[in-house]
């Protein structure tokens, strides 16, 4: 385009040389009186008609010049840009293609299972539910409960491990129920012990606080004279009762519990596992020895690493103790003397 720009601009020189000879050819014929001045007017006016329709040609064939290079150049550049989307497309298609391999595993795989999952914990959730309101159902109905009564689960035992300790009771009637750990369950038994008419319950708690609490708990059920909250803080085992691990691990203070004879049901459920390993380890050394030969234990949680390997260790070193496992909702082993 440039270069033919400078070519024109060579060219209009000797352009308009020849148009000022082209024009002055007439005039000068008309001076030296060769053609009229009439003649010699029509000359210029068909020379400047000439001039015109050149002018207007080249006009016109530089506008088709420029329009030719603009539209190479729109083509060009169309071209460009279509090779640039191209890409951009191959790249978004193939990082498509990626999502759509993760989609389809999350979709295929990993959703199938998570939902099954989801499921089997539900359902397990709604079993564990159902059994516990049957259990709580059949608890109230048996012992004759007051009409509110202290929230079971949680925290506290639950109410299938509760109805174990119940038939427990009904059987074998015994003179001394001791708790390790006390709290709502201390209710539950002390109305189980009162609809057998025989027995008390001594409650063992290691927190001051907890211990103040289970009283009015107690003292609100008028259960005063069958269930006592005793306070014994957590103190290191005494040799006597102490191996491996439970050396290290304190347990509630054996001086206050040496009055306790004749115990025919442990309910073993505190000390709280953030205590130490294996905390609830010394019960069968501290109280076997004060128990009834047909005396049970009833261990709490034992679906825990540390309840199964401290029941291990109680079966070792007593091989005259069997043990039962009830399928309840934290697991709960019963501990007998073999007959
Ligand atoms: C595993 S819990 C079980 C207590 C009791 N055997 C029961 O089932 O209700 C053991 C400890 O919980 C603590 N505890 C007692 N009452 C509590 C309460 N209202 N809230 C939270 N913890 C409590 C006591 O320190 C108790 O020794």
């Amino acid at each position: 385009m440039s270069s033919l720009r400078k070519r024109i601009r060579r060219l209009l020189p000797v352009a308009g040389l020849f148009g000022l000879a082209a024009l002055a050819t007439p005039v000068v014929l008309g001076g030296l009186g060769l053609v009229t001045w009439g003649e010699t007017v029509l000359a210029l006016a068909v020379l400047a008609l000439g001039g015109l329709v050149c002018a207007l040609g080249a006009a016109v064939w530089l506008l088709r010049r420029t329009v030719l290079e603009l539209s190479t150049s729109v083509r060009t550049q169309t071209r460009q840009v279509t090779e640039l989307f191209g890409q951009d497309r191959l790249e978004l298609a193939r990082s498509l293609d990626g999502v759509r391999t993760e989609v389809r595993e999350l979709r295929d795989t990993a959703l199938p299972r998570a939902v099954q999952t989801l499921d089997r914990s539900g359902a397990r959730r709604g079993r564990h539910d159902y059994e516990q309101h049957v259990a709580w159902t059949e608890l109230r109905a048996h012992l004759d409960v007051a009409p509110f009564m202290p929230p079971l689960r949680g925290w506290a035992a639950s109410p299938d491990v509760l109805r174990v300790l119940v038939r427990i009771i009904d059987r074998d009637r015994p003179e001394l129920v001791v708790e390790c750990g006390s709290g709502a369950s201390s209710v539950w038994i002390g109305y189980a012990l009162r609809k057998a008419g025989v027995g008390r319950l001594v409650a063992i708690e290691h927190d001051a606080r907890y211990a103040e609490l289970s009283r009015a708990l107690v003292a609100a059920h008028a259960l005063d004279d069958v269930v006592e909250v005793r306070h014994a803080p957590l103190v290191p085992v005494p040799a006597e009762i102490a191996d491996g691990v439970s050396a290290n691990v304190p347990w509630y203070d054996t001086d206050a519990l040496s009055d306790l004879k004749g115990i025919g049901l442990v309910f073993v459920d505190g000390p709280p596992q953030a205590t130490g390993p294996e905390a609830r380890h010394p019960a069968v050394p501290a109280l076997l020895p004060a128990c009834v030969e047909r005396a049970v234990f009833v261990l709490d949680d034992a679906d825990r690493t540390d309840e199964r390997s401290l029941g291990d260790r109680w079966l070792a070193a007593h091989p005259e103790l069997v043990r039962t496992e009830e399928p309840t909702e934290k697991g709960a082993h019963v501990f007998t003397r073999n007959p």
